[in-house]
């Protein structure tokens, strides 16, 4: 595995997978764009997902929501009021900074200082953030006291008392910008399907319990967008809401956490890797009765959120139906006068309407590219002594499943024929085949380590019976990525070859 994000952000540029966002501009904080590679490569991951929690059981739908959203979806949900972060201006020089973040950068003793002025351990972060949130005023005066410093400046700052900043994207819809003319950009894929939980149920006669599956773009304008794509401004979900009768939600819960963590292994992120953080009640978001976050160990950042799986209970349908008050809801939620539906289905022993409970297993897309890189890469020393840096990527994720190589670029023979098989491999239906007509063997070699292609296939003098061997003429060399082992195939036989290899 990677042993720092460095080395991964240089790979990610080197070879086209992640570029800065808006770069020829000087970049924009926070949006980072998917190179050739890192397209297929994610396109990959994605797939995997939907395959496993879509097409691979029999309770599941799919869903493509749109991603602007009436204001209406975004209040009732509940994130109008509390979708935010507190932050704190630096006076001096007009900074904003995410409060945990800020104290989490100083040094040991600053921080040992403001935990202490919190009446907290320095031991226990989360404990220092919670009380730093719940009393801006003592807060402030923390900060200033431990002689907090300003990150972008290096000084002390001066720092103002912690505010809620609602990390909502707002957008103006149609031509006039009025007070009444705007929607948000979703901060979850979740609401499109809460939104669509009656046309999905009316369309489909799908029962309890099933769930809805959706992968797309959210968006949060986080205050501090930091760590390369961990944490970014316009991110990817790929989301289930899993709808079950209540009472059954704490065995599906279980359920979801295990399923989930099956099919990280089967990325190539492995149980070990992965913490389980059992959320404390304090830190659980608003709609949340019990939250499990998987906790990868990213290089450099430590144990970090890769994916979320929450009870949601009867929450956020609660909060969209209208007659809520006849629905016996379990949640504390708002009053509703502006939904036009009633969001129940039949309970499955009753028959009676009832707002079904919610699990969501959520996961960013992002950062399951920055584990899914991270435990592929290796650097290996090998028998001559040279180092080479190799991605040991799941085949079925590889952006590049197969290299055709002609040996010398400027022999039309060979190309021709190396596109010839390129072109049989690609109706294949693996993924991208790729015609790789460097002319240098040992660079497409290096290349393919790097970006984890599983096999090179190299056509040369031997193949087209101008070698030393006429034996070998239609046959080619396929070199495998992680053994290294070269082997001589007939050209008949390689489509079934790799085939079975990368099925
Ligand atoms: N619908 C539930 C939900 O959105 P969340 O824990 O806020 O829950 C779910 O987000 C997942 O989305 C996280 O586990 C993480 O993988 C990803 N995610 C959230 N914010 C992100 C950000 N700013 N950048 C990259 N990924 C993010």
């Amino acid at each position: 595995p990677a042993t720092s994000m460095e080395e991964l952000v240089s790979l990610c540029k080197r070879r086209g997978f992640i570029f800065q966002g808006s770069e020829i501009y000087g970049g924009l904080q926070g949006f980072y764009d998917y190179g050739p590679l890192g397209v297929e490569l994610k396109n990959n991951i994605k797939a995997a997902w939907w395959r496993t929690n879509v097409y691979e059981r029999d309770d599941m739908e799919g869903l493509d929501a749109s991603i602007i959203m009436h204001r209406q979806v975004l209040r009732h949900s509940g994130h109008e009021a509390t979708f935010s972060d507190p932050m704190v201006d630096n006076k001096k020089n007009n900074k904003r900074y995410r409060l945990d973040h800020l104290v989490k950068d100083q040094k040991a003793d600053v921080i040992a200082k403001v935990a202490e002025a919190m009446g907290q351990s320095a031991e226990n972060f989360p404990a220092v953030v919670a009380a730093l949130n719940a009393n801006p005023a003592q807060a402030s005066q923390a900060l200033r006291d431990a002689g907090v410093r300003d990150p972008f400046s290096g000084e002390v700052g001066e720092w103002t008392e912690p505010k809620p900043f609602n990390m909502m994207f707002k957008t103006t819809i149609g031509p006039v910008a009025d007070d009444e003319s705007y929607g948000y950009l979703r901060p979850e894929t979740a609401q499109g399907i809460f939104t669509n939980f009656k046309n999905v149920v009316d369309s489909t006669s799908r029962r309890l319990p099933f769930g809805i599956a959706q992968i797309g773009k959210a968006f949060r304008n986080e205050i501090t967008p930091r760590n390369f794509i961990f944490r970014v401004r316009e991110l990817e979900q790929m989301e289930i809401e899993f709808f079950c009768a209540p009472g059954t939600d704490e065995e599906w819960h279980e359920h979801w956490l295990e399923k989930r963590l099956s099919w990280w292994e089967a990325q190539g992120v492995p149980r070990s890797k992965i913490e389980i953080l059992d959320v404390p009640k304090e830190d659980l978001a608003h709609y949340s009765k019990r939250t499990y976050d998987l906790m990868y160990d990213y290089p450099t950042l430590g144990h970090e959120e890769i994916e979320g799986i929450a009870n949601r209970s009867d929450y956020d349908l609660g909060s969209h139906t209208k007659n809520q008050s006849e629905l016996g809801l379990v949640a504390r939620v708002e009053e509703n006068l502006d939904s036009i539906a009633k969001l129940t289905i039949p309970h499955p022993e009753t028959n009676k309407p009832v707002v079904p409970f919610v699990i969501e297993p959520s996961a960013g897309v992002d950062r399951a590219m920055l584990a899914v890189l991270s435990e592929a890469f290796t650097k290996e020393t090998l028998e001559n002594g040279n180092e080479r840096i190799v991605l040991k990527l799941k085949p079925h994720l590889a952006p590049i499943k197969v290299a055709v190589i002609p040996l010398a670029r400027n022999k039309a023979e060979l190309v021709d024929l190396a596109r010839s098989i390129k072109n049989d491999l690609q109706k294949l239906g693996l993924g991208r085949i790729l015609l790789e007509d460097s002319g240098n063997i040992g660079k497409a070699y290096r290349r393919h380590d790097e970006v984890g292609t599983p096999y090179c296939v190299t056509v040369d003098f031997d193949t087209v019976g101008k070698g030393e061997d006429a034996s070998l003429t239609d046959t080619v060399t396929i070199r495998d990525r992680d053994t290294l082992a070269q082997e001589r195939v007939k050209i008949s036989d390689l489509s079934a070859y790799l085939q079975a290899k990368l099925r």
